[in-house]
Order: structure tokens, then C-alpha cells, then sequence
């Protein structure tokens, strides 16, 4: 049988998998009508207002956007001109304002995981979400848990936080609180099990050289899915994210944005999301078998990316006219998208967008792709403030000082300081000379892809000590850069005469659609780029105060070379954006002494990380089927678990002070017994009447955009307006049981309305410890607090709270944090709930990993 659009997603993912013994999606139908609960009372209660007033066709354009390139932003959804509302805009990235100009470019993701300062994560959250407002961007792509961080070499860790899923679950409810604050939607993406780049498209696979016909397979179970890749996107319901973004990959066999099971049950039934859920760019599968299982917006709307035809648009008016979509999952989608939308008062802070994503000339065409409307296009309103000081303090709290032997800080009287290698320098091409950030070249201040910003202009590391040197050496010092990594002999030669050699070498990863040096996105390996072991080598070899200092995505392979005894200090600055070098100097010569923590593990070899990227089809031309078979044991979890020594375990990072831990004090708090949601929905609400065929028909005298996609018919016959190749195919062929009803449906043990069961986020114990700065200086420490689980397939240990805290030199704080019931509960299978289990489960505070000095015993609780 040839397979249709239709039943290639909603049904035969399960019976093609069971035929061939693949990794199975179960069901979950109907999905979840959103209720308005909780905090999101008032919101939903202005979207039902606002929806019930549409028209079927008005409704269908806030679902799907216009087609690429159509507008202004990378996706924006029709509007509704009877009401005075323009379009939607989504725009990337969750670094900044991808595609504009007068905008910040801000340190990733994976530096504010390093500062791990909540504080920080939500100022640079209302940074963000201030530029993209001024603007005109309705919804910011971002912030990102997915990759969370399975493979250490994984493209796109860098946009996301941290391979620990508490540590990004707090950043990503931190950012995005700080992006909804400032007026905008954030979206909490890829949702889920989007941990490679590699096979993430069948198309793109074909580009290097698979022949694919459907993307890869994550096949994770229950168990790992709620322990770990979950976990942050419940802190980003718990934080009221009004979007959420469903993914490229498949689980089980299913797509991102066809799955039931992680839609329909994970994210709205148990997690009880109230928002609404788009589509990944070209990961719209299907009309119907989409809606149904769960997907709310279609982005950017056409089939495949400048195709004139939708999935949804005309077609969903059509599925609805037809009686194939219920006209409670149109209203549902339509009510989540302006719940979402009324919640972070757009409504009161909305302007129109004044920029193009498309070309940066003043003037062009309004809709690009088919060269219509020559308007003027960019206003270039400058919308940058200050947060330029934001940016530079997230840079320097970031900075991970991982060897100090006397190296750091620098103090203005080295007589000669040398400045080696390319990552020290210009980019020769410009700091935005490369698309997208699509290259390696000068110095490396974010990855690549659709994650990234336009720098407004980019200190180097070059530029910003040159400075500091001038400015404070008295007249006393010079300094001297080599940037050309092929120029080891000029290398030598002023580093064989330099009180101190600073070094800087990177690797650079980003997003499956660009290659970089035969890097599809993901990294090929773990090493340095661009000759960088070489250049450290020639260093060392002839100065005996080498300090290196990288930018990269995540971890490296340092084993060769980090204990070289002329190495006397060793950062990782991450990728700081666009205050680079200024950040990093404000570390070196101690002005801010440094307090970031590795975010994840420096190992030895590549194989201590467990599984790798799978990079060759393992299924013949059928989806590549990657098996999460390690669970939840990633990062430093495997580390632990095996038992093997890694070179920066996670969590660490030096200070020019030091601190000590004491006095660990465990208290139980008094809380109500966990019980199990149970009872009914209310029904499913139908808003307003779907009306006939014939009112929803072109209006005469439109001047039609070509190829735009509008959500009326071209006449009152269905099948000729769909022009759908399969329309009427026989409903119960491709209706999965149960997915159009709208009765009141059961509830499920572990949900609740603000990401899951309310008991769940109750706080059971107390701890308490006390730091003291023993040195002589003030500095940040980070007080870590690690729970063994004590089941035998536990982590040893799990990370399960911190803070960042200031303390003077001789000074101590009692840092007090809490446990809730989540945070000492295993999810069990079979109960489909979080369990407390009777293991003897145990506490441990430091300021790593490994380093952790105070450890107790809890008490049972329930
Ligand atoms: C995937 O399959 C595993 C193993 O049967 C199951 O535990 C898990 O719930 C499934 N997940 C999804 C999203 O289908
Ligand atoms: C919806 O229509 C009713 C009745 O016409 C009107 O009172 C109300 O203001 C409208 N609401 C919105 C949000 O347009
Ligand atoms: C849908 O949106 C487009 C673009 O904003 C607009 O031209 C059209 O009139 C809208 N259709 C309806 C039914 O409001
Ligand atoms: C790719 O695979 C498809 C499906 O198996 C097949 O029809 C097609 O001929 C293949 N194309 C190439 C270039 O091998
Ligand atoms: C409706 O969807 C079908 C099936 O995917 C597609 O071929 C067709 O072009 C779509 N129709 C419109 C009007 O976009
Ligand atoms: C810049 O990067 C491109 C692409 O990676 C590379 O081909 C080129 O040699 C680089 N140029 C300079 C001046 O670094
Ligand atoms: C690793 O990849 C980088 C970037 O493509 C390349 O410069 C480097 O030479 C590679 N390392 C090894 C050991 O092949
Ligand atoms: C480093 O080299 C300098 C000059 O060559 C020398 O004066 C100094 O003693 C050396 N330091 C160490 C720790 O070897
Ligand atoms: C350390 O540097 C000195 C020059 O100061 C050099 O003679 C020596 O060989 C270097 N040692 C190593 C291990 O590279
Ligand atoms: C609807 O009519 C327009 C204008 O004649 C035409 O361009 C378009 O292809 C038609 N759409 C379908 C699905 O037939
Ligand atoms: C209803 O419309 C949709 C969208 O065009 C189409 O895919 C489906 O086959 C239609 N169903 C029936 C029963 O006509």
C-alpha cells in the first residue's frame, strides 16, 4: 500500500513499528481542552470572550501562518482585520532577535547555566523579551531544554542550559518569567527528545547523503522521559510558558507534532498546559492526525517551507466544515493561542513589527518570497537600552576558572603580554559575516544556526586586553597578538619573550542545516578547532605563565594538554556574546573575581560519556531508531555511576577566594499527604457556530498575495477547495478512537494545573549548611545540593538545588534551601505517579559534583 500523508502519521507510526518491532507510541485521545486554571483564570476567560466572537475562518488564521517568507518574522500567523488584530509574529532566537539589526546579542544559554544566578537567567530574560516587544515580536523561540544534553557533542547544547535537568529546568522558569514579564510569550522548545542534529529531517539527511524517508526515532521510555527529559519543561508549565515548540524527531516512532502520547497525555494532560503548542519549522506531519494529537499552531504554515499549500489553513476549515476535527479542538486552539496572548498582555504592549527577517535593506518587499508590496521594511528602531551591562556581567559571572596555579589574576605588570591565536581576534568577514553564524572565524561568541542574533559589534578578546593593558599599565607594558593559527614560529617567538601568554582556542557547533568543516551541526569530534592543540603546544614550549582560555559549546578533550606544568591557568568562557572580551577581562585582572561552575563534565575520552551521536541509518531508508538505552544516567550521572575519574567534574569551578562548608542541618517540614488526582474534565467547550461552507468562501474584491495562505475556501465544494489527494477517505481509517470526543474525560494520578499534581511541589524537608569565605578576598560561591535516591538504579547522586551567593572575605552565610516532594520521588511505571520509594535517601551540600563535604541522612517521608 502506498501510504498517504494521512495515515502515515496517525496510523501506520504504530502499526509499521509493531510490524517491524520498533519503538511504539501508544495512543492518547481526546486532547485536553484547556480549563483556565490557576494563575492562567483570567486569561482564559478573555480568550473564550475574544474566540467566541470569531468566525470559523478567523479562527483557522490565528492557527496557521501565512507561509515563509510571507511576512515579517520568521512565522506569523494570519490575523483577524474585522477586530483591528494584525498577524502573530514568532520569531527566533533564545539569544536575542534573530534576523534584525539594532539588537543585542546575548551570551547562550549555556553560559547563563554557568553563572547558575537565577537573578541573572531573568534579567537577561526581560532583556530579551524588551527587544523582541520594541520590535513587534509577539512570541520569542525560546528557551530551549531539548537538547538537554544526552550527547556532549550535540549541535545545539549551547542554546539550550545544562545536561542536569534541574539546573535547566530553574534557568528555563527564569527566563521565562523574565521574557514574559516584559510583554512577550516565550516558547519553551523542542519538545522532546530532540538530542541530535544529525537525521533530525529525512530531507536534510538526503543533503549528506542518506537516503531517509522519515526523521529519527528517540525511543525513550516512561521512566527516563519523566526523570529526566520532562523535568525542565514542567518547570517551564510551572512558570506559565504560553507556547511550547513540538520537534523535528520522532519518539517511538511518532513525530514531535503527531504524538498523542507526549502531547495529548505528557504536556496537556498531566502537565496541564494551558498554552499552546507550534509546530517546529517543516515538522508539521499532517492536517488532521496533527490537530488531533495535540498540535495548536502550524509554523510557518505551508507544507513544505515556500510551498503554496497547508496542512491546515483552507484545509482546516475544511476538516472542521466536514465534521473531521471537532469544532472544539478549532476553538481550543484558537483559546490557547489568546489565553497565551492576554496572559503576558500583548494586548497592552503590542506595536507592529518594524523590522524584516528577510533583508536588512530599508525598503523591499512586504511579502518577500513573491516579491509583493514594496514597502519601507526596516525602522531600525534601536531597541538595545543598556542592556549591554547585562550581557557583560552574565559574560564575566559565567566565566569557569578550571586550573589556577598562580597564573590568575593578572595585575597590570607583566611587562609583555602575548595575545595568541585566531579566537583572540576579528572575525575578517565582519562579526555577522558569516549567515546565520555559519562559520568558525576570529573570535567564537555564539554557535550556529537559527539560534543566534546579529551582533551590534563584538569586543574581542584582542581588542579588550590591548585596552586594559593601555590603560592601566602605566606606559610600562606592551602587548602582542598572533590571530593566525598557522603562524606558530611569530607564536614562539613572542611567547619565548612574554611574561604571560594568554591563549585562546574553540570548537564551534550549531544547527543540522549548516555544515562547518564537515560539521553537520553536531560536532565530528571533541577536540580543538583550527590547529588549537597545536597553538597551546607552541605556548607552552616557550613561555612557563600560559594561560588558555576557550569559547566553546561544551565540553572539549583537555586531557592532553590542561596539566602542563607552564599552564598556570585554564577558563572556559563559554560563549559570551557580545561583550566578550570586555567580560573575560574583568575576570583576568580580577575586578570581578570569578564564581561561574562547569555546567557539565570535562571528561577524558569521548566513550566516558556513554552512547554516541548516531550518525549512520540504522534502519535502512526507514527512520533511524535511536534507543535511549542508558536512561537517565547522562553527563555526570554515567560519570558517577561507572565510577570514572573525569578532568572537571560537573559543578566545579575556582575562585581567587576559598570557602567552607559546615554545620549541615536537616529539618522536616510539616506537609499534607500526596494523593492521587482523580474525577472528571468538565466538557469540552464549543465556542460560537462553525457556520456553513458558503460563509466561509474567498471575499469578493480581495486583492489575494500569491501563494499566501488564507483560511477561506475557493467554493462551497469542500473536496475541490481541499484539493487534498485522499479527501474522503473513509474517517475511520484515520481517526484514531476516541479523538473527537468531547465528554468529560478522566483525569490523570500525576496531574494538575501548573505542570502537574500540586503535591508534588511541596516542600518536604529543610536544609541548612553554613559557607564561610576563608580567603582574603570577596567572591561568589555556588552551594550545591546533591540527593542520593537510593534505589539500585538510582544516579548516585542527583543535583537537586543551588543558589549563587556573595560572601565577603572572612564573612560566613547560612544558605537554607528545601526539598519538595518531587524533588525525593521516583516515577513508577505502573502507577503512572511519582512514588517516594523506601530507600534510605541521603543529602549531600558542596560546591561540586564531587566536592562535597556535608552529607546526612534524610528521614522517611511520604
Ligand atoms: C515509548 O515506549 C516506551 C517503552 O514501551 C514507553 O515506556 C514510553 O512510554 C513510550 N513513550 C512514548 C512517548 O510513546
Ligand atoms: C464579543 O461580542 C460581544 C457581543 O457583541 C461584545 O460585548 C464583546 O465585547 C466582544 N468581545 C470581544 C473580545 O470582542
Ligand atoms: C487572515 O489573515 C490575513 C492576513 O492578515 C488577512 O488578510 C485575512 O483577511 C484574514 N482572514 C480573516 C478571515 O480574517
Ligand atoms: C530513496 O529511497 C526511496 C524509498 O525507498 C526510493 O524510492 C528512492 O529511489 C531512493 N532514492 C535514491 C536516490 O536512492
Ligand atoms: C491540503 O492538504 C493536502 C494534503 O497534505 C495538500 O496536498 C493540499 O495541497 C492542501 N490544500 C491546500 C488548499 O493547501
Ligand atoms: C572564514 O571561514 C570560512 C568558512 O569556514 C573559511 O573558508 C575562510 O577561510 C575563513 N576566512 C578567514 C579570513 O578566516
Ligand atoms: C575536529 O574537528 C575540527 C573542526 O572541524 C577540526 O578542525 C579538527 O582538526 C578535528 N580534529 C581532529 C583530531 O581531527
Ligand atoms: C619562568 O621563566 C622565567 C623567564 O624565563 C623565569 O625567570 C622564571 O623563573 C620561570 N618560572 C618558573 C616557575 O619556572
Ligand atoms: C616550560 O617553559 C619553558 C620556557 O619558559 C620551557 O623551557 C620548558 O620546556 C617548558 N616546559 C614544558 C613542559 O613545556
Ligand atoms: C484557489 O483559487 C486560486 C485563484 O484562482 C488558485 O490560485 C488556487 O490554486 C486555488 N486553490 C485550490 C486549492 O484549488
Ligand atoms: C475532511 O477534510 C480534510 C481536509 O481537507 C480531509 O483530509 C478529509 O479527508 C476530509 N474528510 C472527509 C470525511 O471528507
Amino acid at each position: 500500500m502506498k501510504l498517504g500523508w494521512l495515515e502515515a502519521t496517525v496510523l501506520t507510526a504504530a502499526t509499521v513499528a509493531n510490524a517491524k518491532d520498533l519503538a511504539y507510541s501508544p495512543p492518547y485521545y481526546p486532547s485536553p481542552w484547556a480549563t483556565g486554571e490557576g494563575e492562567w483564570a483570567e486569561a482564559y476567560r478573555r480568550a473564550v470572550d475574544f474566540v467566541s466572537n470569531l468566525t470559523l475562518a478567523e479562527k483557522v488564521n490565528l492557527t496557521t501562518g501565512a507561509g515563509w517568507e510571507q511576512e515579517h518574522c520568521v512565522g506569523e500567523t494570519g490575523g483577524i482585520p474585522r477586530l483591528g488584530m494584525w498577524g502573530m509574529c514568532m520569531q527566533d532566537s533564545p539569544l536575542g532577535i534573530r534576523d534584525s539589526d539594532y539588537n543585542s546579542g546575548f551570551p547562550a544559554g549555556v553560559n547563563v547555566a554557568a553563572t547558575w544566578d537565577k537573578r541573572l537567567a531573568y534579567q537577561r530574560g526581560v532583556a530579551m523579551g524588551e527587544e523582541h516587544r520594541d520590535k513587534g515580536v509577539d512570541v520569542q523561540l525560546g528557551p530551549v531544554a531539548g537538547p538537554l544534553g544526552k550527547y556532549p557533542d550535540s549541535g545545539r547544547v549551547w542554546e539550550g542550559f545544562s545536561p542536569d535537568p534541574v539546573l535547566t529546568g530553574v534557568m528555563m522558569a527564569e527566563t521565562i518569567k523574565g521574557i514574559q514579564d516584559a510583554g512577550v510569550i516565550a516558547c519553551a522548545k523542542h519538545f522532546i527528545g530532540n538530542e541530535q542534529e544529525h537525521f533530525r529531517q529525512a530531507g536534510e539527511a538526503q543533503g549528506y547523503g542518506y537516503n531517509i524517508t522519515e526523521s529519527v526515532s528517540s525511543n525513550i521510555d516512561d521512566k527516563t522521559m519523566h526523570e529526566l527529559y520532562l523535568w525542565p519543561f514542567v518547570d517551564s508549565v510551572r512558570a506559565g510558558v504560553g507556547s511550547v515548540m513540538c520537534s523535528y524527531n520522532q519518539i517511538n516512532n511518532s513525530y514531535g507534532c503527531s504524538n498523542s502520547y507526549t502531547l495529548n497525555k505528557l504536556l496537556k494532560g498531566e502537565l496541564g498546559f494551558q498554552g499552546f503548542v507550534m509546530s517546529d519549522w517543516g515538522a508539521h506531519h499532517s492536517g488532521v492526525g496533527d490537530a488531533l494529537a495535540g498540535m495548536d499552531m502550524s509554523m510557518p504554515g505551508d507544507v513544505v517551507l515556500g510551498s503554496p499549500y497547508s496542512f491546515w489553513g483552507t484545509n482546516l476549515t475544511v476538516s472542521v466544515l466536514n465534521s473531521t476535527i471537532p469544532e472544539w479542538r478549532l476553538d481550543d486552539m484558537a483559546v490557547r493561542i489568546m489565553a497565551a496572548y492576554y496572559k503576558v498582555g500583548r494586548d497592552r504592549v503590542r506595536t507592529p513589527p518594524n523590522f524584516s527577517s528577510w533583508t536588512r535593506d530599508e525598503y523591499g518587499f512586504e511579502h518577500y518570497i513573491v516579491s509583493e508590496n514594496y514597502v519601507k521594511l526596516n525602522q531600525r528602531v534601536n531597541v538595545q537600552r543598556d542592556h549591554a551591562n547585562v550581557i557583560r556581567k552574565i559574560g564575566s559571572d559565567s566565566t569557569v576558572l578550571l586550573k589556577n596555579n598562580g597564573g590568575l589574576p593578572l595585575t597590570h605588570q607583566e611587562r609583555l603580554v602575548a595575545v595568541l591565536g585566531e579566537d583572540a581576534g576579528s572575525n575578517a568577514y565582519g562579526a555577522n559575516g558569516c549567515s546565520d553564524r555559519g562559520c568558525d572565524n576570529g573570535t567564537l561568541a555564539m554557535g550556529w544556526g537559527s539560534g543566534t542574533a546579529n551582533f551590534p559589534y563584538l569586543i574581542t578578546p584582542e581588542q579588550a586586553i590591548q585596552n586594559e593593558v593601555l590603560n592601566y599599565g602605566n606606559g610600562q607594558t606592551n602587548v602582542f597578538a598572533v590571530t593566525d593559527n598557522g603562524a606558530l614560529d611569530q607564536m614562539a617567538s613572542v611567547a619565548s619573550t612574554a611574561s604571560v601568554a594568554l591563549v585562546f582556542v574553540n570548537a564551534d557547533s550549531g544547527e543540522g542545516y549548516i555544515n562547518v568543516d564537515g560539521n553537520m551541526g553536531d560536532r565530528k569530534n571533541m577536540t580543538l578547532w583550527k590547529n588549537g592543540e597545536e597553538v597551546i603546544k607552541t605556548a607552552t614550549a616557550n613561555c612557563n605563565n600560559t594561560i588558555v582560555i576557550m569559547h566553546t559549546p561544551g565540553s572539549v578533550l583537555v586531557g592532553d594538554w590542561y596539566d602542563n606544568e607552564n599552564i598556570t591557568a585554564i577558563v572556559w568562557a563559554g560563549l559570551p556574546g557580545q561583550e566578550s572580551g570586555r567580560s573575560l577581562v574583568d575576570v583576568l585582572y580580577g575586578r570581578i573575581n570569578p564564581g561561574g561552575k562547569t555546567p557539565f563534565t570535562w571528561g577524558k575520552e569521548r566513550k566516558d560519556y556513554g552512547a554516541a551521536i548516531l550518525t549512520v541509518a540504522n534502519n535502512g531508508n526507514g527512520a533511524p531508531q535511536d534507543d535511549f538505552t542508558e536512561g537517565n544516567l547522562i553527563d555526570y550521572r554515567r560519570f558517577d555511576k561507572d565510577d570514572v575519574e573525569p578532568i572537571f567534574e560537573f559543578g566545579f569551578g575556582l575562585s581567587y577566594t576559598k570557602f567552607e562548608f559546615s554545620d549541615l542541618k536537616v529539618k522536616e517540614l510539616s506537609a499534607d499527604k500526596y494523593s492521587a488526582t482523580t474525577g472528571k474534565t468538565k466538557h469540552a467547550p464549543v465556542l460560537g457556530k462553525a457556520g456553513k461552507a458558503s460563509d466561509n468562501l474567498f471575499p469578493s474584491g480581495i486583492n489575494r498575495v500569491r501563494q499566501y495562505l488564507y483560511p477561506w475556501l475557493n467554493s462551497t465544494n469542500l473536496k475541490d477547495s481541499a484539493a487534498d489527494p485522499h479527501y474522503g477517505m473513509d474517517a475511520k481509517d484515520y481517526i484514531p478512537d476516541g479523538a473527537t470526543d468531547g465528554t468529560p474525560q478522566e483525569l490523570l494520578p500525576a496531574s494538575g494545573p501548573s505542570g502537574g499534581n500540586a503535591g508534588l511541589f511541596e516542600d518536604l524537608i529543610q536544609v541548612t549548611a553554613t559557607i564561610t569565605n576563608t580567603g582574603s578576598v570577596a567572591g561568589d560561591e555556588v552551594p550545591q545540593l546533591y540527593v542520593s535516591l537510593g534505589g539500585e538504579d538510582d544516579p548516585v547522586r542527583v543535583l537537586r538545588a543551588f543558589d549563587r551567593v556573595t560572601i565577603g572575605a572572612g564573612q560566613e552565610i547560612q544558605w537554607t534551601t528545601t526539598l519538595t516532594r518531587r524533588d525525593l520521588s521516583n516515577w513508577d511505571v505502573a502507577s503512572q505517579n511519582w512514588v517516594i520509594s523506601s530507600a534510605q535517601k541521603k543529602v549531600y551540600v558542596g560546591n561540586s559534583s564531587r566536592k562535597l563535604p556535608l552529607s546526612a541522612d534524610l528521614p522517611s517521608v511520604q
